[in-house]
């Protein structure tokens, strides 16, 4: 507990009770159930951050000339909290997603909100609605969505003067309709997601707005996410609308594209560095997409999976396109995707030591 953070909480009259909250448990997807609280901390430029409190879950009223309504000035996070065996709580890597808010709102010309105040409201929301964190062992965790938007009904286009941290919570399970599946994605051809100089590694609403077009086209293709290319060549490999993507060659080594227009993966950080730890040689620079074809076709490229916090590690089957389909070798318990996963699930859950010390209790 950080002492000088204090949260007024308003606790909810009518919280679910343990058959709900076993229902979610049972069956709980992504994003289709929400914790009984919800946190909101207000920001003007006069006072800066101010008025932390936990309220009941629930609808907010804007102004229909709120600029986020407008222009989109939004940031957001995802990140999540895990059972341990013993039944206590635990997040992994806050500090991280926190330095990451921070540079996507500079991006957005939104406030810094300080990393004590970031990790301390979800340890406060998990501690708070403790009982959705779903049981141990079952692969599945509560997903906290901390997001800032602009909060000023004005409508002339300038970085807002008020604006409004808030996190809610939804038990997690796989994000894909069959985690047991690898995933198959579309190669998008036309659109980007991201260009030069524009908000490609921040974490706004905007990017995943860009990229709804195109991943309407993946589902019509039988695809569950898109491969974006970078925008100024159609040439190097980006990223997937919610991932970031890794290659294993069949040398050992472990790739991962380079761009400063894609999101700094905290998953992909993690991974590459329990690769590195098991002795693997990790390597971060572009990556075409002719050279994904090529190391398929000759077998130097044995895998391809997708890493992010809602998708964790998932092996990619297919990628499709119009023109050609690369199909990557069937998965294996000792694939280096599954064996990364493995690993870094096992750390969230507790079940393996934690010696980067990336878990923060709550
Ligand atoms: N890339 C994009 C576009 C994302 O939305 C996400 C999800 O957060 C990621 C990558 C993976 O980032 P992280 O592992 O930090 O969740
Ligand atoms: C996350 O993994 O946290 C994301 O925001 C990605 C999105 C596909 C849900």
């Amino acid at each position: 507990m950080t002492d000088n953070i204090n949260f007024a909480i308003e606790r909810n009259p009518n919280p679910a009770d343990a058959a709900k909250i076993a229902e979610a448990h049972a069956n709980p997807g992504f994003g289709n159930y929400f914790t009984d609280h919800m946190v909101i901390i207000d920001w003007t430029r006069e006072a800066g951050w101010h008025d932390a409190r936990i309220v009941p879950y629930g609808p907010i009223s804007l102004n229909p000339a709120n600029a986020v309504l407008h222009y989109g000035q939004e940031v957001f996070e995802g990140i999540k909290a895990y059972r341990h065996a013993d039944g206590t709580t635990h997040i992994f890597r806050p500090d991280e997603n926190a330095a990451r808010l921070q540079c996507s709102s500079k991006r957005l010309a939104l406030p810094a909100l300080p990393t004590e105040l970031f990790v301390e409201s979800l340890r406060q929301l998990v501690a708070l609605d403790e009982a959705w964190v779903p049981p141990h062992g079952e692969d599945k965790s509560l997903y906290l969505r901390p997001f800032i938007i602009a909060n000023e009904d004005f409508l002339g286009v300038r970085a807002a003067q008020r604006a409004t941290y808030m996190v809610i919570a939804c038990p997690a399970g796989g994000y894909f309709s069959d985690p047991t599946q690898p995933v198959n994605i579309w190669l998008e051809a036309e659109l980007a997601r991201a260009g030069r100089g524009g908000t490609g590694a921040a974490k706004c609403g905007g990017n995943y707005a860009a990229s709804l077009l195109p991943q309407e086209t993946a589902y019509a293709n039988g695809c569950e996410q898109v491969l974006f290319l970078d925008s100024c060549e159609g040439k190097y490999i980006e990223e997937l609308g919610g991932m970031n993507i890794v290659f294993a060659y069949r040398d050992g080594t472990i790739v991962t594209p380079e761009s400063d227009s894609i999101l700094a993966s905290i998953t992909n950080k993690s991974l590459l560095q329990l690769a590195a730890d098991a002795g693997m040689r990790v390597e971060r620079r572009k990556v075409t997409i002719d050279e994904w074809r090529e190391g398929a076709a000759t077998g130097d490229i044995v895998e391809a999976f997708a890493v992010g916090t809602a998708a964790v590690v998932a092996p990619i089957g297919l990628l499709k396109s119009q023109d050609f389909t690369i199909e990557n070798p069937p998965v294996t318990e000792d694939s280096v995707a599954m064996r990364l996963r493995a690993q870094l699930t096992g750390i969230q859950n507790g079940d393996v030591v934690d010696t980067h010390g990336w878990m923060v209790a709550t």
